[in-house]
């Protein structure tokens, strides 16, 4: 995988062959962004499997057990980790053998990895249909590549848009504390010859009131049955200024984002570690002593939501039954 905490600087793959390793990949955000860290869980586990010299299936399912706990362990609010790792356990569990679940584990994250790639490219062709030519899009954070297998969601919409020949201009506010968005999101970007802007999280509601903005599109963490969206800190502000402003806000998500089984008082939101907001690259900005709070995701409610953009279509306002009609 790409390391995501050297970018934009330095260009650095890592390679993991034990789930140990890419559970501590996961937690300290070498990789990261919803459906990439789905991806990257379930490998683990196929990994756990490969590795493991249990010769009796009640054996392997004991150290698949183990490692997907550890995995489940390291970020809470992205429901595709959990859906990653479930998914792999439930083909493991339906093989006799240990010799054959390991064979289809392996094969069913490969097809998981090669899955997610055309998930978003339909999500992309479906959220491109609502930007015009010459739209200015805002986002947040990185849902682009990085942040899925490849191609991403709220970004692959604007590559979708750009492929279909459209001129997109998209502002990408720098997504304090860790940068996703001047980090990553505008590397992507710049790499794709898309035209883009990084500001700061603040110039967000000056902007609209400038009518800079035409559209939002954000990615998502979790999609819960009553419809809020939980994305990256700063969403519910972009949401409630977009709404402010009449500017149609879509958070672009795949199926696996989607978690009907709860609603979003249920949800655990992470809390990021001190230095990442009282230091900027090991250089302290902050007095000492001072608290801080760091959660890392936020949640948007649905009336500031105009519709959501999933790979089987556009889900309407009213958003909840829109989701239960898509879902069925
Ligand atoms: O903390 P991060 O960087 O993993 O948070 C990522 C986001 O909030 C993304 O917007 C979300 O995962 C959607 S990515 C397609």
């Amino acid at each position: 995988m790409i390391d995501q905490t050297m970018l934009p600087t330095r260009l650095v793959y890592r390679t993991y062959d034990k789930p140990e390793g890419v559970a501590s990949a996961i937690k300290k955000m070498v990789i990261r962004g919803a459906p990439a860290i789905g991806v990257a869980a379930a490998m683990g586990v196929a990994l756990a499997a490969v590795k493991s010299p249990a010769r009796t299936k009640s054996g392997l399912e004991r150290d698949l057990f183990s490692a997907a706990s550890l995995l489940r362990s390291t970020r809470p609010t992205a429901v595709n980790l959990f859906w990653g790792i479930d998914r792999v356990l439930s083909v493991a569990s339906s093989e006799p053998s240990p010799s054959r679940t390991r064979e289809a584990v392996v094969a069913e994250v490969k097809q998981m990895e090669e899955e997610d790639i055309a998930v978003n490219k339909r999500l992309g062709r479906f959220g491109a249909e609502l930007l015009e030519d010459c739209d200015t899009v805002m986002t947040q954070c990185n849902a682009g590549a990085l942040a899925t297998v490849g191609y991403g969601t709220a970004l692959g919409v604007v590559r979708a848009a750009v492929e279909q020949g459209k001129m997109i201009k998209v502002l990408v506010p720098e997504t304090r504390p860790q940068l996703q968005g001047s980090r990553l999101t505008a590397f992507e970007l710049k790499t794709d010859h898309i035209d883009c802007t990084i500001l700061p999280d603040t110039a967000v509601g000056h902007l609209m009131a400038l009518g800079r903005v035409d559209k939002v599109l954000v990615g998502a963490d979790r999609i819960t049955r009553d419809s809020y969206v939980f994305n990256k800190i700063g969403t519910y502000q972009v949401a409630a200024l977009a709404k402010r402003h009449s500017i149609p806000f879509y958070p672009a998500a795949p199926y696996s984002s989607i978690d009907m089984s709860r609603t979003h008082d249920q949800i655990r939101i992470e809390d990021r570690p001190y230095d990442e907001v009282v230091k900027i690259r090991g250089r302290r900005i902050a007095p000492k002593g001072v608290p801080v709070a760091n959660p890392a995701f936020d949640a948007t409610p649905p009336e500031l939501v105009t519709g959501i953009i999933t790979d089987r279509g556009l889900v309407k306002r009213p958003l909840v039954a829109g989701l239960k009609a898509m879902i069925s």
